[in-house]
């Protein structure tokens, strides 16, 4: 049995050590949010977050993860009391499929949690790890900009923009006109595993 802490609750778990958590969160603990896309630590669909750092679940084993903190979308709100920043994506209607969003959002929790002032440029250098494939870029960075003027609280401005960082998929200009995020421009992935230390 390992023991995991998730959203605040304690599991204990009977799945094999090297069982990838997604699988756990998704079959054992009936947590849904976090998505399966590559398996292979390259999509992000499947990022939640670990003592408050973005990590891909794909690739990560339970036996890495006793006594850490682990927060799915799950923990971020409900339907009936959604966050602020699931009220930001609501608000701006951010997703199309949807199947990117959970992933998006975790890690852009775990750059407004420790700054909620986070400037344009340090958003979409945050998010540029995750793939969307309905090229809704726009909208997400709009969302998680909403977002950060929401959990800064009421008086504050909204987040800065500043010119965007070369080379990511998140680097189009800000228009309405999605097409613009074509996941076909990205340049080539290097592999990008996020695992805890032990
Ligand atoms: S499912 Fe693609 S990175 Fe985990
Ligand atoms: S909204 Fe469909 S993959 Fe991002």
């Amino acid at each position: 049995m390992i023991e995991l802490k998730v959203n605040g609750r304690s599991h204990n778990v009977s799945a094999d050590p090297d069982t990838p958590l997604l699988y756990v969160l998704r079959d054992e603990l009936q947590l849904n949010a976090a998505k399966f896309g590559c398996g292979l630590g390259q999509c992000g669909s499947c990022t939640v977050l670990v003592d408050g750092a973005p990590t891909l679940s794909c690739v990560t084993p339970i036996m890495l993860l006793e006594g850490r903190q682990i927060t799915t979308l799950e923990g971020l709100g409900s339907i009936e009391d959604p966050g602020p920043l699931q009220q930001a994506f609501i608000e701006e209607q951010a997703a199309q499929c949807g199947y990117c969003i959970p992933g998006m959002m975790m890690r852009a929790q775990a750059l407004l949690q420790r700054n909620p002032h986070a400037s344009d440029a340090e958003i979409r250098a945050q998010l540029e790890p995750n793939l969307c494939r309905c090229g809704t870029h726009m909208r997400i960075l709009r969302a998680v900009r909403r977002a950060a003027t929401l959990m800064a609280g009421p008086g504050t401005p909204p987040a800065t923009r500043a010119p965007s960082t070369a080379g990511t998929q998140l680097d189009a200009p800000d228009t309405d006109n999605d097409a613009q995020g074509d996941a076909r421009r990205r340049p080539a992935r290097t592999d990008k595993r996020e695992r805890p230390e032990r």
